[in-house]
């Protein structure tokens, strides 16, 4: 497994990235993730997750962005924005791979915490997040879960 950027070669299959019909609502297609990189460069880290030549996932981690500059201008997070797996390729390992990525993303940088907020609804992520060890903050950001993970 390994990550890529997204470059003129294959930019065209990761539009073409699509979660199963029913995990729609979840998360963004990887257009809108892409038009998000592009307004956001200096926070924003887009990959191509590779099994082989096989790709089977995009994921956008988001940088010591500031948080909720209104209530705390120094509160500045990093963490995983958007993760998609295939439909066809997931349960295979490919979204621990993702989150274990972006960790060492964020430590290489010297960061020690990893934020993703998810849509808490029967079906969605949280399982999937809690067992890679995220936490609850007890926050909720535009109407989603707030997790955490404290990075050793
Ligand atoms: C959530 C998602 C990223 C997980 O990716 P994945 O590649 O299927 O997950 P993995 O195979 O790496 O799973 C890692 C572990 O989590 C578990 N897991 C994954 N999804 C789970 C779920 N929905 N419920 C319970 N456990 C889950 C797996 O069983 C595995 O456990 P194991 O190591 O004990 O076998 C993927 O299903 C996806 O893209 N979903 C749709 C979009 C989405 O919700 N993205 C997140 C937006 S915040």
């Amino acid at each position: 497994m390994r990550l890529e950027k997204v470059t003129p070669e294959n930019y065209e299959a990761a539009l073409g990235l699509s979660v199963r019909p029913d995990q729609a609502d979840l998360v963004a297609p990887v257009v809108k993730s892409l038009a998000e990189a592009y307004v956001f460069p200096e926070y924003a880290w887009p990959r191509l997750i590779y099994d082989g030549d096989r790709l089977v996932g995009f994921l956008m981690a988001f940088l010591d962005i500031p948080w909720d500059p209104d209530k705390d201008p120094d509160d500045r997070r990093s963490g995983l924005w958007r993760l998609s797996i295939a439909a066809d390729a997931q349960g295979n390992g490919y979204g621990r791979f993702a989150v274990g990525a972006v960790a060492d993303e964020i430590r290489s940088r010297g960061g020690t915490r990893m934020y993703v907020t998810w849509e808490p609804r029967d079906g969605g992520p949280e399982p999937f997040y809690l067992k890679l060890g995220f936490r609850l903050t007890g926050e909720q950001s535009g109407g989603q879960t707030v997790g955490l993970l404290e990075l050793s």
